[in-house]
């Protein structure tokens, strides 16, 4: 996938879809190193922490968005299934945003089709609504600065502001202008590895909307708050010397303090299952005979074994010979979320 797409191609691009009121973006999932779980402002998605994360440039998804005077109402389709209700509401909010923005009034058609599994921890609501922040505003006529593009990503579904800017992002804290990611590094910077081991490829039980909801009622949220800035700070130094020795360990904390809140809050969500715990064992068992690899989870029991590129075939293999899995997918650093026609 084209990274370095030409910004002059981009601003020819928005002319005509501005013209032709129907876009088409492309973008990429992301896999947190510092997660984001809770928010300050649930209705904006403010986040209670600052993350950090890497877009997977094998995993996309496309988006169409065509403005129609012919409809009467947004018309969703998913992989080509027609979707209603919470799921559409979502989509139709973020539109209005767009809508308000660009005085328009008219309903659109939005086509959105994915080369990964859906709604099982894999970070697909994080492709989904950047490549929907891109399409809609393009078609809708705004030329947005990638800062706005990933506010207008954010309020759909926090993880998806990380997903707008090209190779690793931050997202910083904030309020609704401010608290935007930007990339920290672009892909060719370092050549990591997410070698995603797939455990269960099923819709999610509690999706992250209602997970980000329950984050205040565990008695560890407040200690992984205070204790996320300080990993933030140390992982985004790792990040930019390519220190995967010092990076590795703290981005397995991160997602054991995140997963500790979610099993201790009221009610619990339990989003692991023994295969989850059998692949972290196993992962500690290869770093103990040199194998430097080190995992994430993010909401679902899929686990994500990163490394760098020198490594990804044998982790592959190892990872292959796992009992009771369902696939393993791979995937190098990503590019920005970009229109593509
Ligand atoms: O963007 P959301 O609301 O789907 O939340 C994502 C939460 C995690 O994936 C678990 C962590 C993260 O930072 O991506």
């Amino acid at each position: 996938m084209e990274t370095n797409f030409n910004v002059t191609a981009q601003a020819e691009l928005r002319k005509l879809v501005a013209y032709q009121r129907v876009a088409t973006a492309l973008a990429h999932p992301n896999i947190a190193f510092i997660k984001y779980w809770g928010n300050q402002d649930d209705r904006l998605r403010l986040p209670a922490n600052p993350s950090l994360s890497m877009n997977l440039g094998c995993l996309y998804t496309l988006t169409t968005v065509s403005f129609d005077d012919g409809l009467s109402s947004d018309l969703l389709l998913i992989n080509e299934v027609p979707i209603y209700g919470a799921a559409l509401a979502r989509v139709s909010a973020m539109l209005n945003w767009v809508r308000e923005k660009a005085n328009l009034t008219t309903a659109a058609k939005i086509e959105s089709v994915s080369n990964f599994p859906i709604g099982s921890g894999i970070a697909s609501s994080a492709a989904a609504f950047a490549a929907l922040s891109v399409a809609s505003s393009a078609a809708a006529g705004l030329d947005l600065s990638e800062a706005a593009v990933s506010q207008l990503a954010r309020r759909g579904s926090g993880s998806a502001s990380r997903s707008v800017p090209t190779g690793y992002s931050e997202w910083v804290m904030g309020d609704d202008e401010t608290s935007v990611a930007r990339s920290l590094a672009p892909p060719e910077f370092w050549d990591l590895r997410d070698i995603i081991v797939v455990v269960n490829q099923e819709h999610k039980a509690v999706g992250s909307t209602g997970g980000h909801a329950l984050a205040k009622t565990s008695s560890l949220q407040a200690a992984r708050l205070v204790g996320a800035i300080n990993r933030f700070q140390l992982c985004r130094e790792s990040l930019l010397a390519r220190d995967l020795a010092t990076m590795g360990p703290i981005i397995e904390e991160d997602a054991i303090i995140m997963h500790a809140v979610m099993m201790s809050s009221h009610p619990p969500i339990y989003y692991w299952d023994a295969t989850t715990m059998m692949i972290i064992q196993a992962v500690q068992q290869w770093r103990r005979e040199g194998l430097p690899v080190y995992f994430t989870i993010d909401a679902g029991p899929n686990v994500h074994l990163i490394c760098e590129a020198k490594d990804a075939e044998t982790v592959m293999v190892q990872a292959r010979q796992l009992p009771n899995i369902e696939s393993v997918m791979s995937s190098d650093v990503g590019g920005p979320a970009m229109l593509i026609d």
